[in-house]
């Protein structure tokens, strides 16, 4: 048994099968909604259901309060239609461009960049290769069914080979494998590409900023990496946060790129610094609005621990006039967030 689901304004329609979300439907069938975790936890999917009924599952309050479900608004992740439906939601042009795809991924090396992050490179089968757009991640398919998502750090090649940022969250399911166990040429089961977090066209080439901490640099990397290939003429100012100077674990390499891409500019802001560190102090997101009290004119890429996007999205738009619409990111949502106060 299937339903009509209508997506407006674009009047795009598709079908969702009674037992799967209204995202899973939509991603199935490369229809272009707004998304990230996939799971009720980081809000990107939130939509207006404007016709028909659904049956909404388990979902962060953070994601949809009980105020916006009051209004109608839904979690596209979360919602299974029991009628056709109307939804409102601004479809991503290219977020369901390439086919998501399973396939089995072999671990080629794994090389610590600081004591709690690794850099794992994949070999993916070169016969059938994973087409992605920076930003986006792939999904690991572990043995008792749970999923982990990981951005990809590379930009998207003709190599069969991408790499990964993962940092260790003792205790947790697929980290401490990665961290004790995991060996060269394992296979692991992947799916991907997956995501709506990635570089926007822009005519007006407004300057972008890039917000990361910790390993949400890693699709900042593969973002930044494409702006070079393809020499985009937008200014970036990157903002790196981290506690200690070795969660800045590519620090060179940003510095690095600012020699080659003269449009970039690089801060590193560190918020428990060592009493040798020069440079900027404090929340990262506090530092960008020290120097651009005022982002209308831009356009703002953020990505890594759920507080800290979540507090850029908030300070940026009511207090740094930022447009709703000029803010993009992917929040790295944990079964520990999962876990917090659920509707
Ligand atoms: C879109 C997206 C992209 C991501 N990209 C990256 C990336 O590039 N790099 C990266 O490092 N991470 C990334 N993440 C996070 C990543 O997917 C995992 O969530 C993270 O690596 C932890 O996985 P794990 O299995 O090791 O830990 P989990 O099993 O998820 O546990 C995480 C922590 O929570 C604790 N915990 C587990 N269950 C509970 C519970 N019920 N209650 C309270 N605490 C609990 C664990 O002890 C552990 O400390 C991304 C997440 C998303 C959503
Ligand atoms: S994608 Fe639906 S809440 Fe994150």
């Amino acid at each position: 048994m299937s339903h009509q689901v209508t997506v407006q304004p674009s009047g795009h329609q598709y079908a969702a099968e009674a037992e799967e979300t209204l995202l899973a439907a939509a991603i199935r069938q490369s229809v272009g909604l707004p998304y990230g975790c996939q799971d009720g936890a980081c809000g990107s999917c939130k939509c207006k259901l404007l016709q028909g009924e659904i049956e909404l599952g388990v979902h962060q309050l953070k994601a949809l309060s009980e105020a916006e479900r009051a209004q109608g608004f839904i979690l596209a992740c979360r919602a299974k239609a029991l009628t056709d439906v109307v939804i409102e939601s601004h479809e991503v042009v290219g977020a369901g461009e390439f086919a998501v795809k399973k396939m089995p991924a072999r671990v080629s090396s794994i090389e610590h960049l600081a004591p709690d992050v690794v850099r794992v490179m994949l070999q993916l089968p070169a016969a059938d290769p994973l087409r992605y757009r920076a930003g986006q991640y792939i999904q690991f398919l572990l043995r008792d069914g749970a999923r982990r998502s990981y951005s990809m750090a590379s930009a998207p090649s003709e190599s069969p080979q991408v790499e990964l940022h993962l940092r260790h969250m003792p205790g947790g399911k697929f980290t401490d494998h990665v961290f004790t166990a995991m060996k060269e040429k394992e296979i692991q089961r992947i799916e991907g590409p997956f995501g709506s977090f990635f570089l926007r066209d822009d005519p007006e080439n407004k300057p972008l900023i890039f917000l990361a901490s910790g390993t949400g640099f890693a699709p900042i990397k593969a973002i930044l990496e494409q702006m070079r290939t393809n020499a985009d003429p937008r200014e970036v100012t990157l903002y790196w946060g981290g506690r200690k100077q070795q969660d800045l674990y590519l620090h060179d390499w940003a510095v690095q790129q600012c020699a080659a891409m003269p449009h970039l500019r690089f801060i590193p802001v560190l918020s428990e610094p060592d009493a040798d560190w020069s440079g900027r102090t404090g929340f990262v997101h506090r530092a960008v609005m020290d120097d651009v009290p005022d982002l209308s004119g831009h356009a703002v890429y953020a990505c890594g621990a759920p507080v800290m996007v979540e507090a850029a999205q908030r300070d940026f738009t009511q207090q740094c006039k930022l447009p709703e619409d000029a803010f993009f990111a992917d929040a790295f949502t944990t079964e520990a967030d999962k876990a917090g106060a659920k509707a």
